[in-house]
């Protein structure tokens, strides 16, 4: 059955929520902690080895129960229901949304057209388990006898954000191999990558789930080209496997069906990690570690699926979203991760979010009449408080950030933990107090300035404060806590996309982009002048096409 089809702006929930909002718009932080002095414990989710405050966020009590409404409006629990239970909610591709079957364990049932999918997918993590032991052992081997140092990623935007991020994210647990990701159509990319390689010793894992992307198949075929100068055609099947639904064009490339692990319909590119576009993330880090993922996703699925949405952290996240988005009309929000493990945290989820619900058409076909998906930005925190924090503290935009880090550090260097979260807890605070001009006086005073350079400088000393942002504060990041924080922020999307009535789990809007590009690519071989191009796009075809080869 088909999600329900609720404009939200229509519920009573929203209009109860704009009259609040015009009632707490101007009321400051600072202000809402003087006066309750448990907000921070009632706006705190202890759950596992998380820790999620939500205090210094812009409501009250009464915004969250009309937030909470607001989901019980749009039917959020039946919603959750239908996806994990595996109806198809993916209406206008007509396919379940399956992800979290991925991580379910065995003992769990998931029937799509009157099948178990759970064994299938078992068996396919065993494919992938045994065959990454045996390159991390050294059993297969390359053309030449030797055993596999490096793996070369070839895919783009789920078949390659993902997993580039978990290995990045991961490599304290890495082994011995070198992990690669070749995922730009830019040939100078692909170039660099080829620069450090040894065709004797190298795995490639092309991952398509389509096996039509142009960048991925233009790469895996001048990859096959250069391997193809060093060894000869039937040594392909030692060195390519593929991951994708689409046996046939993997066959039609090269790569035996025995080398094929397979995927599947009802699992979204971008929410693919965690099945066979995983390999890459198995082999660096080896099947426990990826099991442990697995296993960390698995727990935050229980967790959404059970908890009352009053203490349910990804259904928190997404209505403090919607709460930002629609009524505060902020336009972005940043993802700061106090590790630099996740220096690709945010670029992951750039895809996830944003190829979800930036939607403008409702489940009913019509465009919508409010705001939807937000524009999610981030870097890795302490780099980013000297880069763009300047415009958060001080800037004219409201930009809600969540603060995202780990108790413990992996080397155990609590000096520098100490530093870094010193300054993550540090951040948080001065983006919600703020400092008053009389404090940015007294401090002027003390430098023995005279009076009129105080006045003068004064006003640029001054922080509004009342900026918004949660804390996720993890014990340790580990491939399990990974698990469990990549699938919060997976349900979270889920949770806006159902709220703003719109199809996550489609990407209509790539597609047109990808076909002129294709009848340019023609045009570029052709001398024919007139296309139909506007005259800015025709110019631009011309100046490339006459300096290309200059
Ligand atoms: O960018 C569009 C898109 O279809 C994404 O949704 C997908 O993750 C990516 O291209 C790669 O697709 P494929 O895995 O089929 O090569």
């Amino acid at each position: 059955m088909a999600l329900n089809t609720t404009n939200p702006t229509h519920t009573n929930a929203w209009a109860a929520l704009k009259a609040h909002f015009e009632d707490i718009k101007d009321t400051h932080l600072s202000q809402w902690f003087l006066t309750h002095p448990n907000r921070a414990e009632k706006m705190t989710i202890k759950w596992d080895d998380f820790y999620v405050d939500y205090s210094k966020n812009r409501v009250d009590d009464k915004t969250l129960e009309l937030l909470l409404k607001l989901a019980d409006e749009t039917q959020l629990g039946e919603a959750i229901q239908k996806q994990f239970s595996g109806e198809a909610i993916n209406e206008t591709e007509k396919r379940e949304v399956l992800h979290t079957a991925l991580r379910a364990p065995k003992s769990a049932s998931v029937f799509v057209n009157g099948t178990n999918v759970i064994p299938e997918i078992h068996n396919v993590k065993n494919q992938i388990g045994t065959f990454s032991n045996e390159v991390i052992n050294g059993v297969r081997k390359g053309f030449t006898g030797k055993p596999f140092t490096d793996i070369v990623n070839i895919g783009i935007g789920g078949s390659d954000l993902g997993p580039a991020m978990v290995v990045d994210a991961l490599q304290y647990y890495k082994n011995h191999l070198n992990t690669h990701f070749v995922s730009n159509v830019d040939g100078d990319h692909v170039n660099e990558i080829l620069k450090k390689l040894n065709p004797e010793t190298t795995l490639f894992v092309v991952v398509s789930k389509t096996f039509t992307t142009q960048e991925t198949l233009s790469n895996a075929m001048t990859i096959k080209a250069w391997f193809l100068k060093h060894a000869a055609m039937e040594d392909i099947a030692k060195h390519f496997v593929a991951v994708s639904t689409n046996i046939e064009k993997v066959k039609d490339f090269g790569i035996a069906e025995a080398n094929i692990f397979p995927m599947w319909d009802w699992v979204g590119g971008r929410f693919s990690l965690w099945g066979s576009v995983g390999l890459s993330i198995c082999l660096s880090v080896g099947p426990d570690n990826f099991d442990k993922l697995l296993l960390g996703a698995h727990k935050m699925d229980t967790h959404f699926k059970n908890e009352d949405f009053g203490k349910n952290i990804p259904v928190i996240l997404a209505l403090l979203g919607i709460w930002y988005n629609n009524f505060f009309n902020a336009q972005t929000e940043a993802i700061i991760p106090y590790s630099q493990y996740l220096n690709q945290f945010a670029t992951y989820l750039q895809q996830a979010n944003m190829e979800s619900n930036g939607k403008s058409v409702d489940r009913t076909g019509k465009t919508v009449n409010y705001q939807t998906g937000g524009i999610v930005w981030g870097e890795p925190g302490t780099n980013s408080q000297h880069a763009f924090f300047q415009l958060i503290h001080q800037g004219t935009k409201l930009i809600p950030c969540d603060f995202i880090g780990f108790v413990k550090s992996l080397y155990g260097n609590v000096e520098h933990q100490d530093k870094l979260m010193s300054n993550f807890i540090a951040q948080t605070e001065a983006l919600m107090k703020g400092k008053s001009k009389e404090a940015a006086i007294n401090e002027l005073k003390a430098q023995n300035l005279a009076e009129n350079e105080i006045h003068k400088l004064a006003p640029y000393k001054v922080f509004e404060g009342n900026k918004p942002t949660t804390t996720i504060l993890i014990d340790q990041l580990t491939p399990e806590s990974l698990g469990k924080l990549i699938a919060l922020y997976e349900h979270k999307i889920f949770v806006q996309g159902v709220i703003w009535d719109v199809y996550s789990y489609d990407q209509f809007g790539v597609e047109l982009g990808k076909q002129l590009a294709n009848t340019i690519l023609k045009e570029f071989g052709s001398v024919q002048a007139d296309n139909g191009h506007d005259a800015s796009t025709q110019g631009i075809i011309n100046f490339y096409k006459r300096l290309k080869t200059s």
